[in-house]
């Protein structure tokens, strides 16, 4: 597989060049696809060998080098079924009876999980806002994991990251970011001090809304080793076309999150005026709480947005209902521009308001994306 052998590839390259076959006569440009549950075999399974389709598929291979190089990880990243998948087997590194430091305002696939490890398996959790930089370190004191996720699904606020991480390390917890808004495009954890990273490739690296995946990265090999043991045993494994595809997604990543990015940028910039719109929450805002640590921290301030609708969630319902353009779904990280009332999801925080609209801005024009919205809020407003 392509590595560059003296100084590292930029990121917009490496999500190009990453994981190609070597180059030599009649490889292919793209890897295969190897649809096969199971492999020839010579007597017992050995190093090398690859036995059977959920221990090992080749498809994995590139994909995994790819995630691993792009969060500058020398150790392959680990592909999953899906982000939860991820995100489960990350959590699967605590200690029996342990206990974890979590952000009040997280992906809430991820808080509903700790919470049932919580309600059923003795975890013990110390919910803490992220923000607040204090109380996150002293929280750390005598924990086992610290789950950090910045900025937050769906709030956006900003955590310090670096002085967070450090602080995890010197209080001998086990670190783990949650990267999927960000990307390792703009923000790389493991250089900041992470220990292990997890990714919904579902969002940006696969970006077409066509696949469901997830990663974990590390830099210890121990880690590494018990991660994939238990991926092996919990069969938590993607499906061979879901990591070609996703691979496929990567390649165009920093194209798609560049232009993605500029549009949120000028959207939120636009929105902050509009009078159907009480808040506007974007890191790339001068005004947002977090903006100074995004510009300090980020290589961009990503592509998500959250609007809170004037007039409440039954507003902001009738609104999303009146777009014609954007459509009104979850998750996000896709070509196209997607709008969803967050609380719609009865997992969702209490703390994260009725009326926020998260918005995933997508690749499309811009002009497009900002008529059709203010459209939707200039008639149920008015309604
Ligand atoms: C930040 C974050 N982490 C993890 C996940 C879970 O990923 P998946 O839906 O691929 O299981 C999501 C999904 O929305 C997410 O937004």
């Amino acid at each position: 597989m392509t590595r560059p052998e003296s100084a590292p590839w930029a990121p917009d390259t490496l999500v190009v060049a990453a994981g190609r076959p070597p180059h030599e006569a009649d490889q292919p440009v793209n890897p295969p696809i190897v649809l096969s549950s199971t492999f020839h075999s010579l007597g017992t399974p050995g190093a090398g060998e690859k036995v059977y389709g959920r221990f090992t598929n080749p498809t994995w291979d590139p994909l995994e080098e790819t995630i691993a190089q792009l969060e500058d990880c020398d150790l392959p990243a680990l592909a999953y079924a899906s982000g939860m998948a991820a995100v489960a087997a990350a959590l699967s590194l605590l200690p029996a009876g342990g206990t974890i430091v979590m952000p009040s305002h997280a992906y809430n696939g991820s808080l509903s999980l700790v919470a049932e490890l919580e309600a059923n398996l003795g975890l013990t959790v110390r919910r803490v806002d992220l923000a607040d930089t204090d109380a996150a370190i002293a929280a750390f004191n005598g924990a086992d994991m610290a789950w950090l996720e910045s900025p937050t699904n769906p709030m956006l606020e900003v955590a310090d990251l670096p002085v967070l991480l450090a602080a995890a390390r010197g209080a001998g917890a086990l670190s783990v970011v949650d990267n999927t808004f960000s990307t390792p495009l703009r923000q790389r954890p493991l250089q900041q001090g992470a220990d292990v990273v997890v990714h919904s490739a579902t969002k940006y690296m696969g970006g077409h809304s066509d696949v469901v995946l997830g990663a974990v990265v590390t830099r210890h090999p121990e880690l590494r080793t018990r991660l994939h043991t238990m991926r092996t045993l919990h069969g938590a494994i993607p499906g061979p076309f879901e990591a070609w595809l996703t691979l496929r997604g990567i390649r165009t990543m920093a194209l798609r999150l560049d232009k993605a990015e500029a549009n949120a940028m000028e959207l939120a910039k636009r929105l902050a005026d509009h009078p159907g719109i009480s808040k506007v929450r974007y890191p790339g805002l001068p005004q947002d709480p977090g903006h100074q640590r995004a510009a300090a921290q980020l290589e961009g301030f990503g592509a998500i947005v959250g609007i809170e609708i004037a007039g409440g969630a039954e507003v902001a319902d009738a609104m999303l209902a009146a777009l014609k353009l954007w459509t009104p779904a979850t998750s996000l990280g896709g070509v196209e521009s997607l709008a969803e009332r967050r609380r719609r999801h009865p997992g969702e925080p209490g703390t994260v308001p009725e009326n926020l609209v998260r918005l995933s801005v997508g690749i499309e024009n811009v002009e497009d994306l900002h008529a059709d919205l203010s459209a939707a809020l200039d008639e149920t407003r008015l309604s």
